[in-house]
C-alpha cells in the first residue's frame, strides 16, 4: 500500500517531499489506529469490535481475511469502505446500527464464507445485496428489521448452507420463498418473525435440502405441510408457537416428518389435548429427541402418554413444575437414554419411577427440591451421569450411589453437604468426575482413601475446609485436577498430596494459605507431573531475602505459577522462592504490592516465557533491574501493567531478544526512546495505553516508528494522550506533528551545501550588477543609525551653521573663491567647511555627520571629481536620511560641471532629484553669475515649507528608493 519509508531518508529532497513520504508511509500495515491485527498463518485477523466506529474503518490491510467490526455505531456500509480488500472470508458486522449496504459491496469478497449482519436494523435484503457471494456458507441476519427479501436476492448464493432470519419482521411465509434459490440450504432459521401462518405450498411445492427449520417464537395459528417440501428435515423447532392456545395442525400425509428426529416442542401454547393428538396424529417415524420444557397448564402425565415410545432417546422435561416422580411415570419410555428434569420441584423421588428405563445413561435432576437420594437410582445401574446439583441434599448414604457401577460423572455441587464417607464411592469404579463444591464440607481427611481410583477431576471449591492432612488423596492417583479453591485452608500438612502422581492442575487459590502453610517443602512432594498451581488470593507474605527452605523444590514439572493477588501483599520475593522450578513456562506475579525483585529471582526458571508483574510498586528506580532478566533469555510475554514504572531503562540491558510482546499501559511513563525500541528486536506487540507521555521531540522516533514499522503494533495508539507540556493535555500523542524534528544530518548537510551555493551565487551576482547600490544601502543604513543616534541628542531646533558645504577636495579653489565670498560674506550665510570647520582627530564619518546634522542645509557641489569620491556620495545620502526622517528641504544640489544624469545612477536619489529638475546649475563661462546666487539665497531661505514639493522629496519616495536598494 505504501511506499518504502528508508527510500525517502536516504536522498536529499526538500522536506515538502520529505513530509510527503511521512504522509503516506501512515497508511502501513499496524498503523490501523483503534483496531488489533493479528497475523496467525495465512489469517491476516483484524478486530475492530467496540471501537465506537461510525464508519467502516478506512486504513484496515487489504490482505485481512478475518475482519470483525462489532459492536461500533456503523449505520452504513458503502462499496468504497472495502475499496482494496479482496480476501475477506468472515465479515462479522454485527451489532452496529446498519440500515444500508450499498448495492456492489458483495462483489468485494468473492471468497467470504460467513457474513454476520445480526443484530442491525436493515429492513429488506435487495437484490444486489449479496449478490456473488458464491462461496457463502453461513449468513447471520437476525434481529434486524427484515419485512421483505427482493425475489433475486439469493440467485447467486450457491453454497449457503445456514441462514439466520431469527428475530426479523417478516409476516408472510412467502416472503421467505426466495431463500430457496440457494440449492444447498440446510438450516433455516426464521423463529421470532411475525408468521401467523404457515402453509408449505406458499414457500414450495417441491422437495427441499433443509434439515434445520426453526419456526420457533411465532404466533402461528396455522401449520399445514401439503406436499413433502421436507424429506430430509432432521430438526424442527416449533416452541412457543400458538396463539390464544390455538394452532391449526394439519399434516395432509402422515409421511410428511417422518425424517425428523428432534422435535422441539417446549412452550407451545395449545392445550394438552391439542398436544397428544399433534404427538400421535402425526407418525414420527424417526422421533428419538423430545423437548417439551415449559409447558403452560399441561399435566406432564397425560402428555409423557402421547410422547412417550419406544423409539425415543432423550426426552426433555425442564421447567414444568414437576414435584414429584411417581411410580412408573416413564414406564413407556422405556428406552430414553437421557431424562432431564432440571428445573422443576421434585422434592419426592418415589424409587420404582425408573425402573425399567434400562438404556437410561444420563439423569439430569439439578435445580429441584431433593433433599435426600434414598435409593432411588439403585434400579438404573447404567446410569453413567447424574446431576444432582443445586438441591437441598443434606446427607448421603453409603447405599445411595452403590449400584451405579458405570456412573462417570457425579455432580453435587450447591447442595447443603457437610460429610461425604468413603463408602459413598465404594463401588463407583468408574467415577471420573466428582463436584462437590458449593456445599458445606469441614473436612475431607479420610473422605477419598480407598479411592475412588479412577478419578480424574475433584471440585471441593467453595467449602469450609480448613486443613489438608497428610495422605488425603493417597488413593486418587488417576486424578488430573484437583480444585479446593475458595476454602479456608490455613494448613497444609507435609505430603499431603502425595500419591498424586499424575496430577496437573492443583487449584488452592483464595484459602488462607500464608508463608508458613508451605514452608515445608514436603506440601508439595508426590505430584511429579504437576503442571499448575495456583496460589493466588492468599496470605503468603515474605520478609526474608532468602529462604532457608525453598517451597517448590520439587515440582520439577510446573510449567504455571500463579502467586498474584496475595491479600496482605508479598512482602519480598526471597531470591531462592522459584528454586526448583526447571520446568516454569509462565508466572503470574501481579497485584502483590511488590517493590523489589531480586535479580536471583528467576535463577532456576530459565524457560520462563510469560511474565505477568503488573499491579505493583515498581516506581523506584532500583524496583528492577536489567539482572532480573538476565537467566530468562527466553522471554516473550512481559507484562507490567499498571506497576508504578517511570521508565522501562531496565530493559535496556536485558538482552530480551525474544520479547514480543511488551504491556505496560497504565503507568508513568513518558519517553519511549531509540535505544528502548532497538533493544527489543522481535518486539510485534506493544501496549503503552494510559501512560504519562511527554508531546515533544522527545519522543519523535517513537511516533515516526510507531506510524511507520509494520512489525510492531502499537496497540490502540491513537488513544495515548499527552500529559506533558500542560498546554497539549487533551491532545493525542499520534497527533503531535514531527516533521520538525525529523530533520537528519543530509538534511542538514543539503541545506548548508545549498545555501553556501545560492550565497555565492548571490554575492557574485550583486558584485557584477549591483556593487554601487549596495555600497549605497551599506552607507545608507550607517546613516540611518547615526540619525536615529542624531535625533534623540537633538531636541533644540537651533543650528550651529545655515549649510554644509559638501565638496570634492579637487573643487576646493571654487569653494574658497566663489562660493565663501558670495554665500557667506555677501549674503551673511554661515557655512560648514570641512577644511575649515571640521574637528582635527575625529573620524572622518563623524565629521560629516555633525557637519550635515548642526546645519540647516547641506549643498552639494556635483563635479566629476565629486561623484568618484565615496565620500561625497555618503554626504549626500545622509541628507537624504535627515530629509527622509525630518521630512524637511535640507539638501541643494549644485552642478558645477555638466553631468548626464546616466552617470548619476548609483546616486538614486540624486538622480530622481536631478530629473525633477530641483538643483542650481552654475553658468557656463560668460554668463551672468548674479542669476545663480539670487536662486541660492531662496534655496537657503526656505525654512521647513512643505509646499516646495519640487525640492522636497516626499517620505514615501525615500521609502521607495530604500526599498529598490
Ligand atoms: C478510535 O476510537 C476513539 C473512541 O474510542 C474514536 O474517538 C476515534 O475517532 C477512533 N479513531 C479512529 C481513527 O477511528
Ligand atoms: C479465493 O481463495 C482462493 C483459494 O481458496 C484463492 O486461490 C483466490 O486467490 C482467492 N480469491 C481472491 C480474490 O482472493
Ligand atoms: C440465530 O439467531 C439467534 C437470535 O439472534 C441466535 O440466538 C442464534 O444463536 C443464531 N443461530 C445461529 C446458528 O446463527
Ligand atoms: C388439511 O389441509 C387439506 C389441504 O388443504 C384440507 O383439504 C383439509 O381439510 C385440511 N384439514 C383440516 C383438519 O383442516
Amino acid at each position: 500500500m505504501a511506499g518504502n519509508p528508508t527510500k525517502c531518508s536516504n536522498i536529499n529532497i526538500p522536506q515538502t517531499v520529505l513530509s510527503l513520504c511521512i504522509l503516506i508511509v501512515q497508511i502501513g500495515a499496524f498503523s490501523l489506529q483503534n483496531c488489533t491485527v493479528q497475523d496467525e498463518t495465512f489469517q491476516l485477523k483484524v478486530l475492530c469490535y467496540k471501537m465506537g466506529f461510525f464508519k467502516v474503518p478506512a486504513d484496515i490491510p487489504n490482505k485481512v481475511k478475518y475482519l470483525d467490526i462489532s459492536f461500533n455505531s456503523i449505520s452504513e456500509i458503502q462499496v468504497k469502505d472495502f475499496e482494496d480488500i479482496w480476501n475477506l472470508s468472515h465479515l462479522n458486522s454485527s451489532n452496529n446500527h446498519i440500515s444500508n449496504i450499498q448495492d456492489g459491496t458483495s462483489q468485494h469478497f468473492p471468497n467470504l464464507t460467513n457474513l454476520n449482519l445480526a443484530h442491525n436494523r436493515l429492513k429488506k435484503l435487495s437484490g444486489g445485496l449479496l449478490q456473488g457471494l458464491t462461496k457463502l456458507q453461513v449468513l447471520r441476519l437476525d434481529d434486524n428489521a427484515i419485512e421483505s427479501i427482493d425475489p433475486h436476492a439469493f440467485n447467486t448464493l450457491s453454497s449457503l448452507k445456514v441462514l439466520n432470519l431469527t428475530k426479523n419482521k417478516l409476516k408472510q411465509i412467502h416472503r421467505v420463498q426466495p431463500v430457496l434459490a440457494s440449492p444447498s440450504l440446510k438450516e433455516l432459521l426464521v423463529g421470532s418473525n411475525r408468521f401467523d401462518t404457515f402453509n408449505s405450498y406458499d414457500l414450495s411445492r417441491r422437495s427441499l435440502t433443509v434439515t434445520k427449520m426453526d419456526f420457533s417464537n411465532n404466533p402461528l395459528t396455522t401449520f399445514q405441510i401439503t406436499d413433502n417440501i421436507f424429506p430430509v428435515l432432521d430438526y424442527l423447532d416449533m416452541s412457543n408457537c400458538g396463539k390464544n392456545t390455538s394452532m391449526m395442525w394439519n399434516i395432509t400425509d402422515k409421511a410428511f416428518l417422518n425424517s425428523v428426529r428432534t422435535l422441539n416442542l417446549s412452550g407451545v401454547d395449545i392445550p394438552g389435548e391439542s398436544i397428544t393428538a399433534l404427538l400421535q396424529n402425526s407418525s414420527w417415524a424417526s422421533l428419538n429427541k423430545l423437548r417439551l420444557n415449559e409447558m403452560k397448564g399441561v399435566k406432564v402425565e397425560a402428555l409423557l402418554q402421547a410422547a412417550c415410545s419406544p423409539k425415543l432417546n432423550v426426552l426433555r422435561l425442564k421447567g414444568n413444575k414437576i414435584s414429584k416422580l411417581t411410580n412408573y411415570m416413564f414406564q413407556h419410555c422405556f428406552n430414553l437414554t437421557e431424562l432431564d428434569l432440571a428445573t422443576n420441584e421434585i422434592s419426592i423421588v418415589s424409587a420404582p419411577v425408573f425402573k425399567g428405563l434400562t438404556q437410561l445413561r444420563k439423569l439430569q435432576l439439578q435445580l429441584n427440591r431433593l433433599s435426600h437420594v434414598n435409593n432411588s437410582f439403585q434400579l438404573i445401574p447404567t446410569l453413567e451421569f447424574i446431576d444432582l446439583s443445586r438441591n437441598r441434599i443434606h446427607k448421603l448414604n453409603c447405599s445411595d450411589f452403590a449400584n451405579l457401577t458405570l456412573l462417570t460423572h457425579l455432580y453435587l455441587y450447591g447442595n447443603r453437604i457437610s460429610e461425604i464417607r468413603s463408602c459413598l464411592f465404594k463401588n463407583l469404579q468408574h467415577l471420573e468426575i466428582l463436584k462437590l463444591g458449593t456445599n458445606q464440607l469441614l473436612t475431607i481427611g479420610s473422605t477419598f482413601e480407598h479411592g475412588p481410583q479412577s478419578l480424574r477431576e475433584l471440585q471441593l471449591t467453595y467449602n469450609k475446609l480448613s486443613a489438608v492432612t497428610n495422605g488425603t488423596f493417597k488413593s486418587l492417583s488417576n486424578l488430573r485436577v484437583l480444585d479446593m479453591s475458595n476454602n479456608q485452608i490455613f494448613e497444609i500438612k507435609g505430603q499431603a498430596f502425595s500419591g498424586l502422581i499424575n496430577l496437573a492442575k492443583l487449584l488452592l487459590s483464595s484459602n488462607r494459605i500464608t508463608a508458613d502453610t508451605i514452608k515445608d517443602p514436603k506440601v508439595f512432594l508426590g505430584m511429579p507431573n504437576l503442571k499448575l498451581l495456583e496460589l493466588y488470593s492468599n496470605f503468603i507474605k515474605y520478609r526474608e531475602t532468602t529462604l532457608h527452605l525453598p517451597p517448590f523444590e520439587h515440582l520439577k514439572s510446573l510449567k504455571i505459577m500463579s502467586i498474584h493477588s496475595q491479600r496482605r501483599g508479598i512482602g519480598k520475593i526471597p531470591s531462592n522462592l522459584l528454586q526448583g522450578l526447571t520446568s516454569l513456562n509462565m508466572f503470574y506475579g501481579g497485584s502483590m504490592n511488590l517493590q523489589y525483585l531480586h535479580p536471583d529471582t528467576f535463577n532456576s526458571t530459565l524457560k520462563l516465557w510469560f511474565l505477568d508483574l503488573s499491579k505493583n510498586a515498581f516506581g523506584n528506580e532500583q524496583s528492577i533491574s536489567a539482572e532480573v532478566f538476565h537467566p530468562i533469555q527466553r522471554l516473550t510475554k512481559l507484562i507490567l501493567k499498571r506497576s508504578q514504572l517511570h521508565s522501562l531503562n531496565f530493559l535496556l540491558d536485558a538482552n530480551l531478544s525474544r520479547l514480543s510482546v511488551l504491556r505496560a499501559s497504565e503507568n508513568t511513563l513518558d519517553v519511549i526512546n531509540k535505544t528502548l525500541i532497538q533493544s527489543l528486536p522481535r518486539l510485534r506487540y506493544l501496549d503503552l495505553e494510559k501512560n504519562t507521555f511527554t508531546c515533544d521531540c522527545s519522543n519523535a522516533f517513537f511516533i515516526d516508528w510507531a506510524m511507520k514499522n509494520n512489525t510492531t503494533q502499537i496497540v490502540y495508539l491513537s488513544k495515548y494522550a499527552c500529559s506533558y507540556p500542560p498546554s497539549l493535555r487533551g491532545t493525542y500523542l499520534a497527533d503531535l506533528n514531527t516533521d520538525s524534528c525529523n530533520v537528519n544530518v543530509d538534511f542538514i548537510c543539503f541545506v548548508c551545501s545549498s545555501a553556501v551555493v545560492i550565497i555565492t551565487l548571490l554575492v557574485s551576482f550583486i558584485y557584477h550588477f549591483l556593487y554601487w547600490q549596495v555600497i549605497y544601502a551599506y552607507y545608507l543604513f550607517l546613516a540611518f543609525l547615526y540619525d536615529s543616534k542624531k535625533k534623540q541628542m537633538r531636541h533644540q531646533h537651533e543650528f550651529q551653521y545655515d549649510a554644509f558645504i559638501s565638496y570634492n577636495a579637487q573643487d576646493e579653489p571654487w569653494v574658497v573663491e566663489e562660493l565663501v565670498p558670495n554665500l557667506e560674506d555677501e549674503q551673511g550665510w554661515r557655512l560648514c567647511l570641512h577644511y575649515r570647520d571640521f574637528e582635527p582627530g575625529r573620524p572622518i564619518i563623524d565629521n560629516i555627520m555633525d557637519g550635515i546634522y548642526s546645519s540647516r542645509k547641506t549643498i552639494c557641489l556635483i563635479t566629476h571629481n565629486y561623484l568618484r569620491s565615496n565620500w561625497c556620495s555618503k554626504e549626500i545620502q545622509m541628507a537624504n536620511f535627515r530629509l527622509f526622517n525630518d521630512q524637511k528641504d535640507v539638501l541643494i544640489l549644485v552642478f558645477l560641471e555638466d553631468i548626464p544624469t546616466c552617470h548619476l545612477s548609483p546616486y538614486y536619489q540624486m538622480r530622481k532629484l536631478v530629473k525633477k529638475k530641483t538643483y542650481l546649475k552654475w553658468p557656463k563661462p560668460g554668463d551672468d553669475a548674479r542669476i545663480f546666487w539670487q536662486k541660492m539665497r531662496q534655496a537657503l531661505e526656505t525654512k521647513e515649507d512643505p509646499d516646495k514639493q519640487n525640492i522636497i522629496l516626499s517620505g514615501e519616495e525615500c521609502r521607495l528608493t530604500s526599498r529598490i536598494l
